[in-house]
């Protein structure tokens, strides 16, 4: 497909090329481990993205693993690996890639002055010639290869035009076009696309992408001005997470080109009412939230407050709401189960939010909806939500649960916490009367019964649902041994949240201690 080519609608049809677990992961604070990078790569295949870049293969041994494991088990999307133009990256790229049912080889090559003169020292010839070499030796395993111009939106572009005719005479694919830096504006993308169109005569033999980054804020907009001006694909991130201040973010670019569809005239391949459900998963795992303004994902980018606003909805919902909130995947109705629904129902609820559970992890779910039906009358999306990714990810790696726990705690008392854990088929009981209130307790209970000696660095409670009775989400971010790791908890009473969480970050440093122990994973992977 060239990016002149369009569907039978005369609708150009764009392919979305998402990088959240390369360029994404490589936010500060965004990495993953292989099973959390597994998860949202199956969720990224159900949203129905055309390329998934799930790594750079070379950069580390859990980047290998994970790009591995991805191209061997997710079907459907084109399954992408990132390389240096030289031998040694886009060897192990293939070495990772070679399982695919579609593969991508992605090199990229600074281009722009700035990087020819002070990071590679290269001259302009000899830049064209590691291109072409890099292209080269790419095909040579895989007929589908993708080459960035690395800050091409600061390249001369009389030279931009020559690297890129010499890496499609060498037989690139996708052309891309990155503003590494986020120093562009919109025009300036237009113009930049436009002239390579114009200018490079054998442009026609491959897809012009655009990759934005987000430093001034116009990551979105440069995407779709690069849309305008003709290119083919997107490369984007859930969240817009990223190097910096990120990149472009996909729920973003796709829901302004599907809502102006009268100026852009495209269409994509994703299900947008997923982007709701990818985007929680990701910030779950991640741990970096989605402020509440968000466009499209955020928690109030479809609430309405003020009167005025209120009364015309009510009248027509077109007087202040450009999209429907169900077409990116808020539910439609605020309370959808109560304590009378079953197991069916839940699934059914669970697959519209995006989460396909298997026979067990559905019995787990419907286990614990049913007891927070018992506490909560109204059981909302956030709270199905909560539980969901709860179990999941309590069910992957759970070697501490959660037994039982009371607490006592009071204005002027030392707060007391008597607490139950099982390890496989053991339970322990521990009563602790220490702490400044019942949570600092908690987190020494845990400590004491578990062994492992954690320092707090963040603590976070946020509710997932409405109401006073709504499930609280903590997340905890807890230092071991000199590493970070992330715990995260869901119930309606908060001192059972962050029990949980710290389990779930307990869990977390024993699984990747055992993995380490194994030579499976490195500690920068954790
Ligand atoms: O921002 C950038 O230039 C990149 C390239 C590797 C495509 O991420
Ligand atoms: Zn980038």
């Amino acid at each position: 497909m060239t990016q002149s080519e369009t569907s039978s609608s005369n609708l150009r049809s764009i392919r979305i090329f998402d990088t959240t677990l390369r360029d994404g992961e490589q936010s500060p604070g965004a990495s993953m481990n292989l099973s959390e990078k597994l998860e949202v790569a199956q969720a990224l295949a159900s949203l129905g993205v055309d390329v998934m870049e799930a790594g750079f293969p070379i950069a580390s041994p859990g980047d290998f693993e994970a790009v591995r494991e991805i191209a061997s088990t997710i079907r459907g999307p084109i399954i992408c690996g990132l390389a240096r133009c030289n031998d040694g990256d886009i060897d192990r790229a293939w070495e990772a890639l070679q399982k695919a049912e579609r593969s991508r080889i992605h090199v990229f090559l600074a281009t722009s002055a700035i990087h020819r003169e002070f990071k590679l020292r290269m001259t302009q010839e000899e830049i064209i010639a590691r291109a072409v070499k890099g292209v080269e030796r790419a095909l040579s395993y895989c007929d589908d290869v993708e080459f960035s111009a690395e800050d091409a939106a600061r390249t001369e572009i009389d030279f931009l035009c020559r690297v890129v005719e010499a890496a499609i005479d060498a037989g690139a694919t996708t052309i891309n076009v990155p503003d590494t830096v986020g120093y562009t504006t919109p025009e300036e993308m237009y113009a930049r696309i436009a002239e390579l169109i114009n200018r490079v005569p054998n442009i026609d033999r491959a897809v012009l992408s655009c990759h934005c980054h987000d430093d001034l804020g116009l990551a979105v907009a440069n995407s779709l001005a690069a849309v305008r001006a003709g290119a083919g694909q997107i490369e984007c991130t859930i969240n817009g997470i990223g190097e910096r201040a990120g990149n472009c973010s996909l729920e973003e670019v796709v829901m302004a080109m599907r809502t102006r569809n009268d100026v852009y005239q495209t269409t994509t391949r994703i299900k947008t009412e997923r982007l709701v459900p990818i985007s929680r998963l990701l910030s779950k795992i991640t741990g970096l939230d989605v402020q509440r303004n968000k466009a499209i994902v955020g928690r109030n980018a479809f609430a309405h407050e003020a009167g005025i606003h209120q009364d015309g909805m009510l009248k027509d919902r077109s007087t202040y709401e450009i999209m429907r909130p169900e077409d990116v995947g808020f539910a439609k109705t605020d309370l959808v189960l109560g304590k009378h629904s079953g197991r069916a129902a839940l699934a059914d609820r669970a697959r519209d939010l995006g989460y396909h559970l298997n026979g067990e992890q559905l019995q787990i779910v419907f286990e614990q909806f049913k007891v927070l039906a018992d506490k909560k009358k109204n059981i909302f999306d956030g709270d199905i939500i909560a539980l969901i990714q709860q179990q999941i990810s309590g069910a992957t790696n759970t070697a501490w649960t959660l037994v039982s726990y009371r607490v006592q705690s009071g204005s002027s008392k030392t707060p007391c916490v008597e607490l139950t854990l099982k390890h496989g088929d053991d339970t322990f009981t521990e009563r602790v009367e220490q702490g400044d209130g019942p949570i600092d307790a908690a987190f020494w209970a845990v400590e004491k019964i578990t062994g492992i000696k954690t320092v707090c660095k963040d603590f976070r409670v946020q509710s997932a649902s409405l109401g006073r009775d709504a499930i609280g989400e903590v997340t905890v971010e807890v230092d071991h041994e000199g590493e970070s790791y992330r715990g995260t908890g869901a119930s309606t009473d908060s001192v059972e949240s962050t029990i949980l969480a710290m389990l779930n970050a307990i869990n977390r440093i024993i699984t990747e201690k055992s993995l380490r122990s194994a030579g499976k994973v490195t500690p920068q992977d954790a």
